[in-house]
């Protein structure tokens, strides 16, 4: 019997070809090429089953130009890039990857406010360039992290790996989330809840962790930017547009914070000009996730979801169980 068709808008791993093979007849992008809109409208007209990443838009446009879909697998835990309501219209399952990423993203988020502190990128830019004149006593002076206060924006469960880190690193913990947390996920990361002006005011590093959506879109603007300390820096592993960009520009350049380290950007792969130059930030390619484990996990995990719609079960991460007829 025929296979059902399926898009694969990147070439994936092994293991999550081999959990899709066996059900589906998938036509992988392997190329180095990223898929073109157009291109994506047009190779998802016929398929049954698309797996994209975060860069593709499941939209309206999507979902009418293939009738025949019946789940869209983000490989990302982020959904931004779904429009839910239209899935559940079309009847479209659309699945995302949680829990396998969050360990790794924490990593990165520690990774990031490391080398803006301690200017790691300034210092290699200088080695390489074969100027640097040897250790010297004021040299490239940067800034502890060590029993500094951290403040958690976003406190699921990348933010509470980050929090969990900051022990090793005798730090004060703050969180601020929508809700407050279950006490024993607050005693194992020794964070305290307190509200966002506090932690604004009283962290030394802010990491975000929330999901885009309307309330979080640039949370960090002008107002929250000044109300950091001017030797506080912003770190963000989670989505572009919860930092106005032009906003940290400007404070950046007046001095209202004293760094940042940025891993996803408002309108990627595009960055707000006025970052590029600056020494102060350090400016990775969304990068959070990126380990070979972890990217290979989170395929697997959207495979597997693909794979249960099409054994007839309740994929094990559904966004839009309305959706499911099953
Ligand atoms: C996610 O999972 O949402 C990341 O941004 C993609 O790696």
């Amino acid at each position: 019997m025929e296979k059902p068709k399926a898009l694969a808008t990147r070439m994936l791993f092994d293991e999550a070809r081999a959990i899709l093979d066996r059900h589906l007849d998938v036509e992988y992008s392997n190329g180095p090429e990223r898929i073109t809109r157009q291109e994506l409208l047009h190779r998802v007209a016929h398929k049954a089953a698309l797996i994209c990443l975060p860069t593709e838009k499941v939209d309206d446009e999507l979902l009418a130009a293939a009738p025949k879909l019946l789940i869209a697998a983000t490989v990302s835990v982020g959904y931004d890039n779904i429009d839910l309501p239209a899935c559940s219209r079309h009847r479209v399952v659309a699945t995302n990857t949680p829990g396998v990423l969050d360990e790794t993203t924490a990593d990165f988020a520690w990774t990031l406010m490391m080398a803006v502190s301690r200017r790691l990128i300034e210092g290699e830019n200088w080695v390489r360039s074969g100027t640097w004149p040897g250790m010297d006593i004021a040299q490239l002076l940067g800034t502890d992290v060590y029993g500094k206060t951290l403040g958690i924006i976003g406190f699921g469960r990348i933010g509470r790996c980050v929090a969990r880190r900051a022990l090793g690193f005798q730090m004060r913990v703050l969180y601020h989330n929508r809700n407050r947390v279950a006490p024993e996920l607050e005693k194992e990361a020794r964070a305290e809840f307190v509200d966002l002006d506090t932690l604004l005011r009283e962290s030394d590093f802010i990491s975000l962790h929330v999901p885009l959506g309307p309330e979080t879109r640039h949370l960090m603007g002008a107002d929250n930017l000044a109300k950091m300390k001017r030797t506080a820096f912003l770190v963000n592993t989670a989505r572009g547009p919860v930092v106005d960009e032009a906003a940290l520009v400007a404070a950046l350049e007046q001095k209202k914070l004293a760094g940042a380290g940025l891993d996803v950007y408002e309108r990627e792969p595009i960055v707000h000009p006025g970052l590029l130059g600056r020494k102060d930030v350090v400016l990775a390619p969304h990068l959070g996730s990126a380990t070979l484990e972890t990217r290979t996990k989170m395929a697997v995990v959207a495979a597997k979801n693909v794979a249960a719609v099409f054994e007839g079960r309740r994929p094990p991460n559904p966004l839009n169980a309305d959706a499911l007829g099953l």
